[in-house]
């Protein structure tokens, strides 16, 4: 069965052939994908008419119900706009600028940018006859931010939090059987965050249809409770009947297990729903001998609810859970089905190399997956609310989640935004917590913080009972403030506050450490160069006011009343390039770095986080010029010994004590240096670092070479360069250009490197000019062509639509030629030059530099388009004359059309490139959804290419 969120058209009916017993069926809930083929263009937060002068009209959408106006009018004409698909971030598409924002990542979007701060998406949907009597919900999964939203011209509402998903229902607006036009705005003039935050439609975007009785959206509730083998599983769905009669049913409840065998059934009977009523039904059924959900084996179960009426099925809805069981202790830490487990975690913002916040899921799993290669087992999702996909995928691998609210409050307001956060998630068995709240300065030690603190973890409980709430804490010893009152505190740095002390005051408290590190590495370099915004990747503390990864470790592991800790971060992202300043535009707190790239430190963990062997030396060994100078070798390693070699000379064997890391000062010859692991005595695993020689060849390796080209899969590649002995060349910094061929195409570049100023994307790009300033003079007939001839003077002439075009005026005039011009840069020829002409007559003529391009066509509502040959065109001034018939008004409130419409320059994208940073750069691509076989080459100057292939299925 296809998993949640998916497409699932058909899925109630192959559901009905499987499992139903019933003999009746009316068409049930479908999900469907509205990701695909958007317009986008930018607006203006305060010039009206570069916002398509929306909300200007006498009445608009806040004064009459349908008076969308401007861009959110269900008829604009948005053809010239760009065509897209949604995730979308409009952020990560932008240079760099000083102006922008540091927490942003520089990007130049927000209040200093205001061409580049609100942005218009738009949209048509056809919905058929059939779905007349159903309920049709829009669903947003995340907004960035300050969204709007219509449907044909309705306002239908707004949304401000950048991470909240919000729904609409969009039944009574509908044009059964015919086209609906959907019309976004969104303002990122704000920023919710201290880091990057992306811009536009960045997460999915649905269409949910339903029957009048339904569960509505996140109605589900799978609480389970297991004792020695028997799990009660508690089901509680929330029903509501959006017909205008009353509804009698039955709600049939059935648990599949990951093979989709059926495991347990449940029936309500005699249910029933007064019109626009909704009420929960809840039962207990048993489960024996469960497969419990857990970091090495994440088994989830589905449950099934179905609602009958009489033998009619008429609601299926699918909730996946996991049984499993929590608990934290105050003196011995956290408890995963009984059994004691160090949380080993990693904050992260949702924020890749190359696409920004819009991150498709296949690379959401690839972040999930390279977190995991370094054995963390929890996500912290800092500091807002997940795209649902990410917690599915968390689901699926086994990483524990604490999803995390964005903003601490406790009236209404927040506290709506917790509920909404918390039912959208509670079945995910991978969230071990809620976290109300991060480093709340303002209050977390005052008595305020305090009993917002204490009101938001009382009504969280409420709401859920089966997870610990937690709020991350940064201040210092001796407060009154949020530290009295959680149930589980989160220490932000241990050297902001003793956790000793904390556990000694509060001997019932449960503490774990939400942030610790906070460490800067640039990845691949060993020495600090304040001029170039270097900081070196051996894992020593940054400043007196942080310590190590190590030293945070080791505090945390040594003490059993601690639950574990999340290190600050996992990925690098934008935005706080901590301790540096622009052209520095990304973290370096990274364990790895935006691509996902490791930098050494993340070798340390993978050393005690998990059980491999793993044995990693420090630096590379290309030191030209510091021949016979001390360099500093670390080893990480989980052996009990290691000896090092340095062009087969030992330097010694040392004794690896645990959580820590062995170190040598090694005079600098080039060559090889090794070293050799052991375990009880017995060589285990060795590394080797070899000098290498210059770049000769290019490579590409991909994490996957058969994609999915059903489901907007992503092949993470990663682009490096080898010498002439094939070892791979650690310092190469060449600039790589890659083409594609085949089903697939290039949806980001990145390379690790936090001072990079260089694009993530490259796009077409798309001017757009009115048409306008029109002036106007009556002539005989559509066949006067003589004022229709280049560069005829037209100052004196009548601006257009000065007169009604009412009878009087049609009696009067037989035709009318109307005249403007428009301007091209000399640079016109490399872009396809398209006039989207909308008619300004009953039939019309159209002439561009005295070329006639259109001959009589009738009106059409939909618009002409024109691809204009640019042999007809020339830089600067070009004439554009219309000869028509004009159009009247039937009645006196008609608007006739006075809009010729645009003309776009597109100018096509530059091919993607991008310079190795210390050896390595990504290219991230993503299947358009045909099977067949696509080619990645990637090139360089004076280097070998490189092809990769990839095969996309259906
Ligand atoms: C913490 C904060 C994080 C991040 C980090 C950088 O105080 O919670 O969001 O800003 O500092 O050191």
């Amino acid at each position: 069965m296809k998993k949640r969120k998916k497409i699932i058209v058909l899925f109630f009916l192959l559901h009905f052939v499987m499992f139903s017993q019933s003999k009746a069926i009316v068409r049930g809930r479908e999900h469907i994908s509205i990701d695909r083929n958007w317009k986008f263009a930018f607006g203006h937060p305060s010039d009206a008419k570069k916002d398509f002068n929306t909300g200007t009209a006498y009445f608009s959408y806040l004064a009459k119900a349908g008076f969308g106006d401007g861009a959110a009018s269900a008829n604009f004409d948005d053809r010239s706009w760009r065509n897209l698909n949604v995730p979308h971030d409009w952020g990560v598409e932008q240079d760099f600028s000083s102006k922008a924002s540091f927490s942003h990542g520089f990007k130049a979007i927000g209040r200093n940018f205001p061409n580049k701060t609100i942005g218009w998406y738009r949209k048509k949907i056809t919905i058929p006859e059939s779905d007349l009597g159903r309920r049709i919900y829009i669903v947003f999964d995340g907004v960035f931010r300050n969204s709007i939203v219509w449907i044909n011209g309705h306002y239908l509402g707004n949304q401000d939090s950048g991470y909240l998903g919000f729904e609409y229902d969009i039944t009574d607006y509908i044009n059964y059987g015919g086209e609906n036009s959907i019309a976004v705005r969104v303002d990122a003039t704000m920023e919710e965050g201290w880091f990057y935050e992306g811009a536009g439609i960045y997460r999915h975007v649905w269409l949910n249809k339903t029957n009048n009785l339904h569960v509505p959206v996140n109605g589900t509730f799978v609480q389970t409770k297991t004792k020695d083998n028997a799990t009660t599983i508690n089901a509680s769905v929330s029903v509501t009947n959006e017909d205008k009669m009353s509804k009698s049913f039955k709600i049939l409840q059935t648990v599949f297990d990951a093979s989709g065998k059926k495991i347990s059934e449940n029936t309500i009977n005699s249910c029933s729903l007064k019109p626009r009523e909704t009420k929960d039904f809840t039962s207990d059924m048993k489960v024996q001998d469960a497969i419990l959900w857990s970091i090495e084996n994440p088994y989830l179960y589905k449950m099934v609810t179905s609602i009958y009426e009489e033998d009619k099925l008429v609601d299926n809805y699918e909730t996946t859970f996991g049984i499993r069981t929590i608990r934290f202790d105050a003196n011995e830490g956290f408890f995963l089905n009984g059994k004691h487990l160090k949380i080993k975690g990693t904050n992260n913002h949702q924020d890749h190399a190359g696409v920004g916040a819009a991150i498709p899921d296949a690379l959401q799993e690839f972040r999930i997956k390279t977190l995991k290669s370094f054995g963390s087992n929890a996500y912290r999702c800092s500091h807002n609310p997940p795209t649902p996909e990410l917690l599915d995928i968390c689901d699926r691998l086994g990483m524990l989640v604490i999803d995390e609210n964005r903003l601490m409050g406790s009236t209404q307001t927040q506290l709506g935004d917790v509920k909404k956060l918390i039912e959208r998630d509670r079945n995910h068995p991978s969230i071990i917590s809620w976290s109300v709240g991060n480093e709340e300065w303002g209050i977390e030690n005052n008595i305020v913080g305090a009993r917002i603190a204490s009101t938001m973890q009382s009504y969280v409980k409420s709401i859920d009972s089966t997870r610990y709430v937690t709020a991350a804490f940064s201040g210092g010893i001796g407060s009154d403030g949020i530290t009295t009152v959680m149930d589980l505190l989160g220490i932000n740095y241990i050297v902001n506050k003793s956790t000793d002390e904390q556990h000694k005051l509060f001997p019932n408290q449960f503490i774990w450490g939400t942030e610790e590190g906070s460490t800067n590495a640039t990845r691949g370099e060993y020495y600090r160069d304040n001029k170039k915004h270097i900081m070196p990747a051996y894992d020593k503390a940054p400043s007196s006011s942080f310590i190590s990864i190590e030293q945070g470790w080791k505090h945390y592991n040594s003490r059993p009343y601690l639950a574990g800790m999340f290190i600050w971060t996992g990925f690098d992202y934008r935005g706080e390039p901590t301790p540096f300043e622009y052209p520095s535009v990304g973290s370096y707190f990274g364990m790895v770095d935006q691509c996902g790239f490791y930098k050494d430190t993340a070798w340390y963990l993978k050393a005690w986080w998990q059980d491999e062997p793993v044995l990693h030396l420090l630096p590379h060994w290309n030191w030209a010029g510091k021949e016979n100078q001390d360099i500093e070798v670390w080893a990480y390693s989980n052996c009990d010994e290691v000896e090092l070699f340095l062009n087969k000379k030992s330097l010694g064997k040392k004794t690896v004590e645990k959580d820590g890391h062995l170190g040598w000062n090694v005079k600098y010859n080039p060559g090889t240096l090794e070293a050799i692991g052991y375990k009880n005595g017995k060589k285990n695993i060795i590394d080797v670092v070899k000098t290498t020689g210059v770049a000769a060849s290019l490579k590409l390796e991909s994490d996957k070479i058969v994609l999915d080209a059903n489901k907007n899969d992503v092949a993470v590649i990663k682009a490096s360069t080898l010498d002439k002995k094939g070892l791979q060349v650690p310092i190469a910094d060449d600039e790589v250009t890659f083409s594609i061929t085949g089903p697939a195409e290039i949806i980001g570049v990145g390379n690790g490197n936090p001072t990079s100023l260089e694009p993530d994307k490259f796009l077409e790009t798309i001017t757009v000019l009115n048409i306008e300033n029109l002036k106007e003079k009556e002539v005989e007939s559509i066949t006067s062509l003589e004022q229709t001839k280049d560069n005829i003077a037209i100052v004196s002439w009548e601006n257009a639509f000065r007169e009604e075009r009412d009878s009087v005026f049609g009696k009067k005039v037989k035709a009318i030629l109307y005249r403007t011009d428009f301007e091209l840069s000399s640079n016109y020829k490399e872009s396809r030059i398209t006039f989207f002409y909308n008619s300004l007559g009953k039939q019309q003529s159209i002439f561009i530099n005295g070329k006639q391009i259109a001959n009589a066509i009738p009106e059409n509502k939909n618009g002409d388009t024109f691809v204009l040959d640019k042999t007809m065109l020339r830089s600067g001034k070009n004439t554009i004359a219309i000869l028509s018939e004009p159009l009247l008004k039937v009645k006196p409130w008609d608007v006739i059309n006075q809009n010729a419409g645009s003309i776009q320059i597109l100018t096509s994208a530059e091919q993607y490139k991008r310079k190795l940073f210390n050896g390595l750069a990504q290219v991230i691509i993503q299947t358009t959804g045909e099977a067949g076989e696509v080619k990645l080459t990637a090139t360089s100057k004076g280097l070998k290419q490189a092809v990769i292939s990839i095969k996309t299925i259906k």
